[in-house]
């Protein structure tokens, strides 16, 4: 057994992650007066969410009229009826509120002539239960709504006096014999010491696994780090075969171009100066769903139409927007295009290709934000004592496909939820439960384990064998053949986790030995979603399946479960929540049961 000192830490609360969503459930925590950890492995404000640019959905109607149900509906639809219906009521009933608490907290969105919140339109989001034009819902600051709402909420969490411990790695659950949740072992970074946060409660807020993929918007951090310590801990993962591409990364580097500035007015054409988009989604055109407009793209390029001399991208135009809106509404976009395509917006298209953004699946929650481990006779069984929000999470209001600007309201409305219901759940008043050591030890043999591993594969050549299989073989456009082969292959990649090579065996600053606990948890999460994609035999959402090609309700309307154990991903399903949680009339508006139906736009 490896023997390690640890500093144990008592809280009420401890949240592992510093984004939107770990940093609004750790306010929320804080505001009620319930002793609040945030462990994080980058500085707060380096978190993920930084990167968000085109902004955050909630029917305000500052631009027209809106109803919080015409956003349901729109969710429903965008998820492809994979989304658990009463979480999705939630999402969009509560989010007006969670933005006007944004507003007072103080984030600096940007501001019509009134004086209202600013709301631009983003792909999928529409009037009259899709039936109308489209709706301006995105609450924007700008093209930087994320830095805003992240730097916003790591004040305020500070003046709550919630407690940051900044750049710890949290390397597993703490679990009781029983099965529940309480506490969490981690390594400092910079002096190399060992925590455990012993806790009534641990929300995990850890973020998607982007870097599962070659080429993601995402940060070099998002490695799925809950998501791998819940499978440690044989607990499930839901969804998992549901990766959303970004219609506009910048081709060649990934970077982000928000859907914003499609929102603002720009368009996509081919190598013949088409707005093909006019063919494939003839009503909203280049604001369809992502899912919709990646897949047209692709088709685009495959079918010869790509730009570019190797007629492999598509390009995207603003250059006939007036110059001062591209500065005032989508300045970052013009800089992040100038430094990584050498393009001036004002002048020419930006190149652009699909791109892995976002994880529709997740640690599966109820819209309460507690874990669920579903069971035959209880499909909807709560893990004690564990949470999870966020892009780590899977609630599941994106379903098969997240609408743009659904992530951002996700983390704050959800960040939210978990607080509330943990107000009601952990009581201040009583001690914690006494440390499993046995659990402890585990965590520490495992790190230990890495820390000495002596094998013949180097973690950066096992991480990028994962990363090519992913990017290939579970891409927009899927197949039984290529499918199989990647499951055949990653089987292969995740079996060699046992003989990595990690060269750095000391405990302070050792980026060798991060990268490779990284890998261990992005390994999971491709293992789940390359055999969740394989067995799901339909076409849903993100998951375009090019030998089952249709939408299969009658078979297919569930959530897949998987249990990782190593290679090992064992499947299982459970149905998806179909009835709202309230059919009352409100706003002159009744709820109905949403059918499912062609997805058209
Ligand atoms: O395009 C964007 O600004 C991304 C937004 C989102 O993923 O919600």
């Amino acid at each position: 057994m490896a023997a390690y000192e640890y500093e144990t830490h008592e809280y009420d609360v401890v949240v592992v992650g510093a984004g939107g969503a770990g940093l609004r459930a750790t306010l929320g925590m804080a505001e009620q007066g319930l002793r609040t950890a945030c462990v994080t492995k980058v500085f707060p404000t380096r978190s993920h969410t930084v990167a968000a640019q085109g902004g955050i959905a909630a029917s305000l109607s500052n631009m027209g009229p809106d109803h919080w149900q015409w956003h349901m509906f729109d969710t429903v639809k965008g998820s492809d009826y994979l989304g658990d219906t009463d979480a999705m009521e939630y999402l969009a009933r509560e989010a007006p509120k969670a933005v006007y608490e944004l507003e007072h907290y103080g984030v600096p969105f940007s501001r019509t002539e009134e004086g209202k919140i600013y709301q631009r339109p983003f792909g999928g989001h529409t009037t009259e239960f899709g039936e109308g034009p489209a709706v301006q819902r995105t609450c924007a600051a700008a093209d930087r709504t994320g830095h805003a709402i992240l730097h916003t909420l790591y004040g305020q969490s500070l003046k709550n006096n919630a407690e940051f411990y900044v750049e710890y790695f949290a390397i597993d659950l703490v679990m009781s014999d029983d099965g529940a949740c309480t506490g969490v072992v981690c390594w400092k970074l910079d002096d190399g010491t060992m925590h455990v946060f012993n806790a009534k409660m641990v929300v995990l807020a850890t973020g998607g696994y982007g870097r599962a993929y070659f080429s993601a918007t995402s940060a070099h951090t998002c490695t799925g780090d809950g998501n791998g310590m819940v499978a440690r801990a044989g607990l499930p993962l839901q969804d998992m075969e549901f990766v959303q591409f970004h219609p506009t990364g910048i081709y060649g580097a990934g970077c982000l171009i928000t859907e914003g500035a499609r929102g603002e007015g720009g368009y996509l054409t081919n190598s013949e100066g088409e707005r093909f988009m006019e063919r494939y989604a003839p009503q909203y055109k280049d604001l369809a769903p992502r899912d919709y407009v990646s897949r047209s793209m692709t088709m685009e390029i495959r079918e010869g139409r790509g730009v570019g001399p190797e007629g492999d991208h598509i390009h995207l135009n603003l250059s006939h927007l007036p110059a001062e809106a591209l500065a005032e509404r989508l300045p970052g976009i013009s800089e992040s295009a100038r430094i990584f395509a050498g393009v001036d917006v004002t002048k020419e298209p930006i190149p652009v290709l699909p791109t892995v953004h976002y994880n529709m699946g997740g640690i599966p929650t109820n819209y309460w934000g507690e874990v669920l481990s579903p069971t035959k006779s209880d499909p909807n069984a709560v893990v004690p004592g564990l949470m999870a929000v966020g892009e780590a999470a899977c609630a599941s209001v994106h379903g098969a496909n997240r609408l743009g600007s659904n992530s951002l309201i996700d983390l704050v409305v959800f960040g939210r939820a978990a607080a509330i219901r943990a107000g009601k759940v952990v009581d201040p008043e009583t001690s914690n439960a006494p440390l499993n050591t046995a659990s402890v030890d585990k965590a520490f043999d495992r790190f230990d384990g890495l820390r000495h591993a002596k094998g013949t594969v180097p973690t950066a050549e096992l991480r990028l064998e994962m990363q090519k299989t992913m990017q290939s073989d579970a891409a927009v456009f899927r197949a039984s053949k290529t499918l199989a082969e990647g499951v055949e292959k990653m089987t292969a990649i995740a079996g060699k986790m046992d003989d990595l090579s990690v060269t750095d065996r000391s405990l302070v600053w050792n980026s060798d030995l991060m990268e490779t606990l990284e890998l261990a948890n992005l390994m999971p999460n491709a293992m789940a979603t390359i055999v969740g994609a394989e067995a799901r035999h339909e076409s849903r959402g993100a998951h375009a399946h090019e030998d089952y090609d249709k939408r299969d309700d009658k078979n297919w309307r569930v959530h897949t479960i998987a249990h990782v154990d190593g290679p090992k991903v064992t499947l299982s399903y459970r149905d998806v929540i179909k009835d709202p949680l309230t059919t009352e009339k409100e706003g002159g508006i009744a709820l109905k049961k949403i059918a499912p139906k062609a997805r058209t736009f």
